[in-house]
């Protein structure tokens, strides 16, 4: 089964066509990047007016690079939520548009749930259950993963999602747009620095929730800490690296261990992450090491780890295809599907 996948929920316009859910033909995205690092974030109406422009073309250059017409789409995906109402808008009624000149069905995707499956691609099926975590811009959830049909929400961050607790934190330090990776290049830096040594123990940032008995966590307290230690009167006087670099161990250590959490408590088998966050090295190898350390702990053989590919870490069209393939569940009436930006999982 071949299925085109749109996604526009945020800042990216992407088309992709995938078969079975696994075999990426054409990854296509569009970002208005350039445009929201002039002003440090993104600006909803920004995007939504780029994505306007360029939905029709990235949708023909999916269809080109697959080699293939619409005559050989079997069914649409698009998500419908969440994420911001006029990109959102954007996808989803161009998808029933193309639905119904085609004649094609249109199978409605959650966004969060098209991260999980972000993994399936190019690759085999994961080792179920699973734990997944999904740290993005908008969303930091755990979910646990038990078929295609049985997926439930077990956690999930009460303030801040990590990845906008990144960009936040990056723009008190100057670091620039996106965050995540400017925080992650500059604590690279650090480490690789002398002055890692110097000052690696000068400065430790709270683990917000990490030793409470929920699977939640909470990130706007780690940006007004950062905020206290740059201001003039804090008394510190540390490099922007420094503090990236701290910074980033608080964070992927709350994430490490209420995944870790997870995985005891509900004797998972495997590990999933995905999101924008995932893409960041230092949460991937203090996972593999978690994972590890809990294996020994619990005499449990092994848990999988499975990351995306780190094109697919970002948000894409070809996710959105296969959890439209995996969750096959096309919309009786085109035209009663609507955009949904609180949509949770
Ligand atoms: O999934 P995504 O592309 O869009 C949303 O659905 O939100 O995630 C974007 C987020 C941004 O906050 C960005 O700073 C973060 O993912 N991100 C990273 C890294 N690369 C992107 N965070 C930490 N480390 C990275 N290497
Ligand atoms: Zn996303």
């Amino acid at each position: 089964m071949t299925i085109l996948g749109i996604e526009t929920s945020c800042d990216e316009t992407s088309a992709s066509v995938v078969e079975n859910g696994t075999k990426v033909l054409s990854n296509v995205v569009a970002t208005s990047l350039e445009m929201h690092q002039k002003t440090g974030g993104i600006v909803p109406e920004v995007a939504a007016r780029e994505q306007v422009k360029s939905i029709i073309p990235v949708i023909d250059e999916a269809l080109k690079r697959a080699s293939v017409t619409e005559k050989e789409i079997d069914a649409i995906a698009m998500t419908v939520g969440p994420g911001l109402i006029g990109s959102l808008l954007i996808g989803v009624e161009t998808a029933k548009t193309l639905a119904w000149v085609w004649k094609k069905p249109l199978i409605p995707v959650n966004h969060l749930y098209a991260h999980i499956y972000s993994v399936f691609l190019e690759s085999g099926p994961p080792l179920l259950p699973a734990v997944c975590l999904i740290a993005s811009g908008g969303h930091t959830d755990l979910v646990l993963f038990k078929n295609h049909k049985d997926i439930t929400w077990i956690g999930g961050t009460v303030d801040d999602a990590a990845g906008e607790a990144f960009d936040k934190v990056a723009r008190i330090l100057d670091l620039g747009y996106p965050g995540g990776p400017a925080i992650a290049k500059a604590a690279e830096e650090f480490c690789n620095n002398i002055q890692y040594s110097i000052h690696n123990n000068q400065l430790k940032l709270p683990r917000p929730m990490i030793h409470e008995d929920n699977l939640d966590f909470s990130f706007s307290g780690l940006k007004t800490a950062v905020t206290r230690l740059v201001s003039p009167t804090s008394g510190f006087k540390l490099p922007a690296s420094s503090i990236a670099f701290e910074f980033q161990e608080a964070v992927i250590d709350c994430l490490a261990q209420k995944t870790i959490n997870a995985v005891e408590k509900y004797k998972a088998k495997s590990i999933i992450v995905g999101g924008g966050v995932a893409a960041n090295t230092a949460l991937r190898e203090k996972l593999g090491k978690s994972a590890g350390n809990l294996c020994s702990r619990t005499q449990v053989q092994n848990i999988k780890m499975y990351f995306p590919l780190l094109k697919y870490c970002g948000d894409n069209g070809a996710m959105v295809a296969s959890a439209g393939f995996f969750n096959n569940n096309p919309a009786k009436d085109i035209f009663s599907l609507e955009a949904d930006p609180g949509l949770h999982f």
